[in-house]
């Protein structure tokens, strides 16, 4: 790799974090230095922002083809199934999340890539364990397709980092809250479309139960973990791939009584589904000390913040007409 070249390739980048990780990477790196991957055809607006290709992550000689077209020094592999759609479709999330993250990690040590970013969750967690300020080091035996995809894939992180002295770096992402790309597939996507539904029509059907708290995380914040956990001093690292991160945990009543807030006449009913058994499956609050000492990792929202922004934000979009 030449000096001060650096060619980033994001995988998964028409989802909800890769949009918005593509606009921040280019942001710092420079336009043309970010070859923002997919499986699927683009919009519009990441299609004209830079360059943009065509991969599909389970498919090995395309990654190892594309790592070498573009001479590519960094991988944001954000290509995923997340929990809900992989429990309707577990082959295509063992492909995807199996054998999509293996064929990153070996195209990554074929070509000697500087570092490689694999992100996990909170779904790596099962009933087995603690769900209060779940530790770093802990039970990791999920009940779902997603999460045990997303242990394998902090192990294989691991490995490479031991085996081949691959610099591989992921943390547990707790569920991402976002207003330009809506997630697809989670259990934690109704934090987004209350929103939505909130600002639209004064009411929202959630289908999580109205107790239920998960760890949640703003979309600023989950852009500075990724962007600041890659920049961090590797000698600094104990940990690699299996980063516990925090920010806030509310429960779905919770959420809505924050947004009655600011909309009082909002109406939240409660009609849990499939997703129930995910949800309750997973942590309550996370212990991300590791992530704090290791990396400096600091959140700047909590719910009140992150409530008034996302707020804001979607109500321009609607007043602008441009409501995903
Ligand atoms: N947001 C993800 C999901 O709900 C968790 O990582 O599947």
């Amino acid at each position: 790799m030449a000096p001060g070249k650096h060619r980033i390739l994001v995988t998964g980048a028409c989802g909800q974090i890769g949009t918005e990780l593509v606009r921040a990477l280019r942001q710092r790196a420079g336009r043309d230095s970010v070859v923002a991957t997919d499986v699927v055809e683009p919009g519009p607006a990441l299609k004209t922002a830079g360059p943009f290709a065509v991969l599909d992550v389970t498919r090995r000689a395309d990654v190892a083809a594309a790592v070498d077209r573009h001479e590519i020094d960094i991988v944001y592999h954000m290509a995923a199934i997340l929990s809900a759609k992989g429990e309707q479709h577990p082959g295509l999330a063992w492909e995807v999340n199996i054998n999509g993250t293996f064929n990153v990690l070996e195209a990554a040590r074929e070509k000697g890539l500087t570092r490689v970013f694999c992100p996990s969750s909170i779904a790596v967690f099962g009933p087995e364990t603690p769900r209060e300020d779940t530790p770093q080091e802990t039970v990791l035996r999920p009940k779902t397709m997603y999460g045990l995809t997303k242990v394998a894939g902090e192990l294989l992180g691991d490995y490479y980092v031991r085996r081949h002295g691959l610099d591989v770096r992921g943390c547990r992402y707790p569920g991402i809250i976002s207003h330009e790309t809506l997630p697809g597939g989670g259990t934690t996507d109704y934090a987004v479309a209350i929103f939505f539904d909130a600002v639209r029509n004064g009411r929202y059907t959630c289908f999580l139960a109205p107790e239920t708290r998960l760890p949640m995380m703003y979309m600023p914040d989950c852009l500075k973990a990724t962007l600041d956990l890659m920049a961090a001093d590797l000698g600094r690292l104990k940990h690699h791939s299996d980063f516990n991160l925090a920010a806030m945990s509310f429960s779905a009543e919770e959420l809505a009584a924050d947004i009655k807030k600011h909309i009082p006449g909002f109406i939240v009913d409660y009609k849990p589904d499939f997703r129930q058994a995910i949800a309750d499956s997973w942590p309550k609050t996370i212990d991300d000390s590791a992530a704090r000492e290791e990396w400096g990792w600091k959140p700047d929202f909590d719910l009140a913040a992150m409530t008034a922004d996302m707020l804001g934000a979607v109500k321009r979009k609607m007043s602008a007409g441009g409501l995903p």
